[in-house]
């Protein structure tokens, strides 16, 4: 008689794959994927048997577009031209199944894109019969597509408080990336950015979780459309899977110390969600979360992405993030044990960016018996899935004459939209603001006349450091309040960023005008770039601000930034005060259009402005952080006014308590009590007042936006359920807990019983 183990293996060889593969169930690779059907799923097991272990490793690899050019890498000839003898090397012998950016220095055409991409497809299919994989950071529009519609930085989207809004511009995106023959973005970021001196604030959704979550999910259906593989659609990747936006130094890349309690409350919430709704790929952390590198953290990359979030897509590593577990982390001795251990702990694909060893030493570690191919396979298989689930087997080439609206007004319309509704009033004492239709304005300031502040980085290069070559058509904010006050604006830049210039010039225009616009803030920047020792502003732009105020004439400032540059001796003596963020290349319209009353300024921020260096709580604290005064920021989460006055009242909940599987509606009338027309985002916060783990003050757990015209009230309603008030408890699942609940809208309170 067989014994009982050979009976087992014989069952997990043999029938086991055939009986448990369609129930969902992975064995050696020939895992079963729910977003594909029976005949993909079989197809993809016919392309593992059919593949070599050389190019499966080369399926696992994706490198930057440069090694395929003529030239040195990031330094290509202008325009690039494609080198067959790379082309040969890459594609065809190293058999390599991704590509990601954009030729370096040049910004191709879509026509100019199909033309390339459509001879390394060629050479894919010819070689192993694989279309390649080809992707991009589309943060904000198709940056790196030349004339493609660029819009409003995340944190300026989520300012906008308009998810509607931003799942039109991700589709914009898409639909610009399709015509240019790349169907893979790495976006949404939903970071958290919860140190404000993180240099990549701007391209998170903020501080809030809930915040990060309904922006990621309005951007990942955006961005694929409703089916997969759609003519229009491109695959999201979700990032930088997780704990990214929480260095402890705030720099970037570097430790974040994250208590699985926070953990579960703050940075898995955004990507269980999009992961729900039909998320392909994910791009790991490059940093280190509890000391241990995100790309050789088992528990991170395969128990907690997929075990517990069920994912089952790929994972792509972030630029070189294998390489540098023993270049920087420190946790390898060499790129051969950086490999295995990635790969040990979840990873798919590398992307190797400018270095191709990565598939030899996958190779040599499974003939080493380091790795086994049925691991490799497993990753293979999630690679061809997701190529499968595009359709990119029937296509992987599209016509930029089928894609009309490329570039267009129509577009350019939703992207002004995005700039006009991300910027955020948050002081016009005295009503300085809208300037008078007979005032005198006197324009100053290092972030007046580029592009490069209102558009920050991924903008025509990673740095955007050439926004004003590729921008020019557009208006900086000089130009356009050029043509917003004619013949009554004075343009003095007074200082460059870190150096008073001529400051005296704008000290004595001043005493000509009826009101200064100062603009003040940051260049464009990300990553260990934009790293700061401070959030206090350069010296040179707060000596200018000061000289300006002693002229007495009224001040409206603006802090053109990616994350919250301490301007609080400014902010209190300027009559004005707006965050502008990163608006786009209609940035400096959109402020012309609101410095002028034009446009009713309707942004909120999705962070909380801090007051002085030290202090950097966010709105969502504890409330022994706020004793004695503790918390006092300059402007607080959600802060930001407008034109008109929006009152509300009549804050009615369905119930005074809530059971376990009921909804609980709490509406409110919201009324335009003020002479202009706006729009305005409401805000619905909630507090736990008793609970096991100290709760916060407030947590946001619903908003929505609408307009309003003048003496027009609308009254609305949130579903509350008891999921939406829980948190993580003291066994790290979450819980609701019977007890006191207050709901905050505005200045209106109400209370409710949560009861088992
Ligand atoms: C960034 C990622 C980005 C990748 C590819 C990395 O340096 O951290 O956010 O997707 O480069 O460009």
């Amino acid at each position: 008689m067989r014994s009982l183990l050979s009976q087992l293996l014989f069952f997990c060889f043999t029938v086991g794959p055939f009986l448990l593969a369609p129930c969902g169930i992975g064995l050696y690779g020939q895992q079963r994927f729910s977003f594909l059907d029976d005949e993909q799923n079989a197809f993809v097991q016919s392309e593992l048997r059919r593949l070599t272990l050389r190019q499966k490793a080369g399926q696992m690899t994706q490198v930057a577009v440069d090694l395929v050019f003529e030239g040195p890498t990031y330094v290509l000839t202008v325009p690039p031209v494609l080198s067959d003898e790379r082309v040969d090397r890459i594609v065809g012998e190293l058999e390599i199944g991704s590509i990601l950016n954009h030729p370096s220095r040049s910004y191709p055409s879509p026509i100019e894109y199909r033309l390339f991409i459509g001879e390394l497809q060629a050479k894919a299919m010819e070689t192993t019969g694989i279309p390649l994989l080809y992707g991009q950071d589309a943060i904000h529009g198709a940056n790196y597509i030349g004339g493609a519609t660029l819009y409003a930085q995340p944190l300026n989207l989520a300012a906008s408080f308009n998810t509607e809004l931003a799942r039109e511009l991700a589709g914009i995106t898409a639909y610009e990336m399709k015509a240019a023959s790349i169907p893979w973005n790495f976006s949404p970021a939903m970071d958290v950015g919860r140190n404000p001196a993180w240099p990549r604030t701007w391209e998170s959704f903020g501080e809030d979780p809930y915040v990060n979550q309904q922006f990621g999910l309005a951007m990942l259906q955006g961005y694929q459309t409703d089916s997969l593989g759609s003519r229009t659609g491109v695959v999201a990747c979700l990032k930088h899977f997780t704990g990214y936006g929480s260095p402890r130094s705030g720099r970037d890349r570097t430790p974040a110390y994250l208590p699985e309690r926070q953990l579960r409350e703050y940075y898995l919430p955004q990507f269980q969600t999009a992961i729900d709704s039909g998320a392909l790929t994910v791009m790991a952390n490059s940093g280190e979360v509890n000391g241990v590198p995100v790309h050789v953290s088992k528990y991170l990359l395969t128990e907690v992405l997929r075990d517990e979030l069920g994912f089952e897509g790929l994972v792509v590593s972030d630029w070189q993030d294998v390489r540098y577990l023993y270049e920087r982390h420190h946790v390898a001795r060499d790129l051969k044990e950086a490999v295995k251990m990635s790969i040990d702990a979840g990873l798919d694909m590398s992307m190797t960016a400018v270095t191709t060893d990565f598939p030899e030493m996958v190779v040599e570690l499974v003939q080493e018996g380091e790795l086994t191919e049925a691991r490799i396979d497993t990753s293979v298989a999630r690679i061809l899935a997701v190529k499968v689930a595009m359709g990119l087997y029937e296509e992987h080439l599209w016509d930029p004459a089928d894609f009309p609206d490329f570039g267009s007004d129509k577009f350019a319309r939703k992207a002004m939209q995005s700039a006009e509704e991300s910027i955020v009033l948050l002081k016009n004492d005295g009503l300085l603001l809208p300037v008078k239709p007979e005032q005198r304005v006197l324009l100053v300031g290092p972030t007046a006349d580029n592009m490069r502040s209102l558009n920050g980085g991924w903008t025509y290069s990673w740095q955007g450091d050439e926004a004003d070559t590729y921008l020019e058509e557009f208006n900086t904010i000089r130009e356009a309040l050029e043509r917003e006050f004619p013949d009554r604006l004075t343009y003095v830049e007074g200082a460059s960023f870190d150096t008073l210039r001529n400051a005296d010039e704008a000290v004595t225009a001043a005493a000509d005008a009826d009101v200064i616009v100062l603009c003040v803030g940051e260049l464009s920047y990300t990553e260990d770039v934009g790293n700061i020792n401070s959030l206090v502003l350069p010296d040179a732009q707060r000596r200018l601000f000061n000289r300006l105020n002693e002229t007495g004439k009224p001040i409206a400032l603006i802090m053109n930034a990616g994350r919250p540059r301490l301007m609080s001796k400014m902010a209190n003596r300027s009559q004005a005060v707006i965050f502008a963020g990163y608006p786009g290349p209609h940035g400096g319209d959109a402020l012309a259009a609101i410095l002028s009353g034009r446009v009713n300024p309707s942004g909120r921020l999705p962070l909380t402005y801090p007051r002085q260096p030290n202090a950097l709580l966010t709105y969502d604290h504890k409330y022994t952080e706020e004793l004695n005064g503790n918390y006092n920021p300059l402007f607080d989460f959600g802060a930001g006014i407008s034109y008109t006055d929006f009152t509300y009242s009549e804050l009615n909940l369905s119930s005074r308590v809530l059971n376990p599987n009921d909804t609980l509606e709490v509406s409110v009338r919201v009324t335009n009590e003020g002479d202009r027309a706006g729009k305005h985002s409401v805000l619905l916060f909630t507090s736990d007042l008793v609970a096991s783990v100290t709760p916060s003050v407030l947590r946001l757990r619903k908003f929505t936006k609408l307009h309003l015209e003048p003496g027009e009230y609308r009254d609305i309603t949130f579903a509350l359920t008891p999921a939406d008030v829980s948190f993580i408890g003291l066994g790290n699942l979450p819980v609701t807990e019977p007890g006191t609940f207050r709901v905050t809208v505005g200045n209106l309170t109400e209370e409710f019983d949560f009861e088992e």
